[in-house]
């Protein structure tokens, strides 16, 4: 399991007996799946509804640990659905369903003994537009997640804190100032405001949805270079419109259709030589 803050096995051990719990009994019960599973996310026959509308159909991609996927494809494919199926956000949509599994570290996701909370706190979710907590401060952005799931020590705190916005590559930034408003930063400081509050939570996958849209290109490309940090330490999906940024950041490089999955496989193959010709149109900007 990856921990991206060495405080990390303080804090688990103040995270709810009871949740780890809940978690680790279906570790079990799957344990032999998770031997043969050599996969950090393993998605399965995935099938996503908004009412009548099918959103994704039969998606089956592998990620490996420590790598960094990029979804593209055109407006309304699905990219969003997908990585919202991978922490079992799609579900608060009223309306929608899903079928079909989603494996990660060897653990179905969907499993009916597993708690959606833990899943959304393993699994964290950076968003298009910035979206700090507005009335708290860049400090309590940060240690909110804590706060709610238990945590009390304060001196853990401000370590975690601390760690997670050099991880955002943001402290440095606001080391002085950490009692101002998180609304107060400029557009990209906040999106590294939301990638810490991420962090703060020592997720395993991170899920980014085009992350850098709503920033000029100088707060983009401090974005990317971050994923490239944070690679090290996790494993990244990120969606992106932007062909040069999935070329530029991505190990592997996953094509969406019309709720379809058309391609998969390393970037530099999906954009130097493509199996599909329906790929080779989208990435030389034939149609999207
Ligand atoms: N809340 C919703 N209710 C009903 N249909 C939805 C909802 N959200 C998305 N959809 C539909 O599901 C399909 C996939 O949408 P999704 O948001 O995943 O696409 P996307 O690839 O992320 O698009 P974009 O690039 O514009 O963000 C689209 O046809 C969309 O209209
Ligand atoms: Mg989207």
């Amino acid at each position: 399991m990856q921990q991206i803050i060495n405080t990390s096995d303080n804090y688990q051990q103040q995270l709810s007996n009871e949740e780890e719990l809940a978690y680790k009994s279906t570790e079990n019960a799957l344990k032999a799946e998770q031997k043969q599973q050599p996969y950090k996310v393993s998605i399965k026959k995935l099938e996503a509804w908004f009412g009548t509308k099918q959103a994704l159909k039969d998606i089956n991609l592998d990620v490996k640990e420590n790598t960094i996927t990029a979804i593209i494809g055109p407006s309304g494919c699905g990219k969003t659905t997908l990585i919202r199926c991978l922490n079992r956000m799609h579900e608060m949509t009223p309306s929608s369903r899903s079928k079909g599994q989603v494996i990660i570290d060897g653990i179905d996701i969907y499993d009916r003994n597993i708690d959606p909370v833990i899943i959304k706190r393993r699994i964290g979710m950076v968003f298009q537009k910035p979206n700090p907590f507005p009335t708290m401060s860049i400090y309590d952005n940060v240690a909110a997640g804590l706060k709610l799931n238990g945590v009390k020590d304060r001196q853990l705190i401000d370590e975690i804190v601390k760690e997670s916005l050099q991880g955002a590559g943001l402290w440095e930034e606001v080391r002085n100032e950490l009692d101002r408003p998180g609304m107060g930063l400029s557009g990209g400081q906040q999106q590294r405001l939301c990638i810490a509050r991420a962090l703060a939570m020592q997720p395993e996958v991170l899920l980014m949805d085009e992350p850098t849209s709503a920033l000029d290109p100088m707060a983009s490309s401090k974005i990317e270079e971050l994923v490239h940090d944070l690679e090290q330490e996790l494993t990244i999906i990120i969606v992106t419109h932007n062909m040069q940024q999935a070329a530029r950041v991505s190990d592997y490089t996953a094509f969406l259709y019309l709720g379809e999955l058309v391609e998969y496989g390393p970037t530099k193959k999906i954009f130097e030589n493509p199996e599909k010709e329906l790929t080779e149109r989208y990435i030389s900007g034939k149609f999207g």
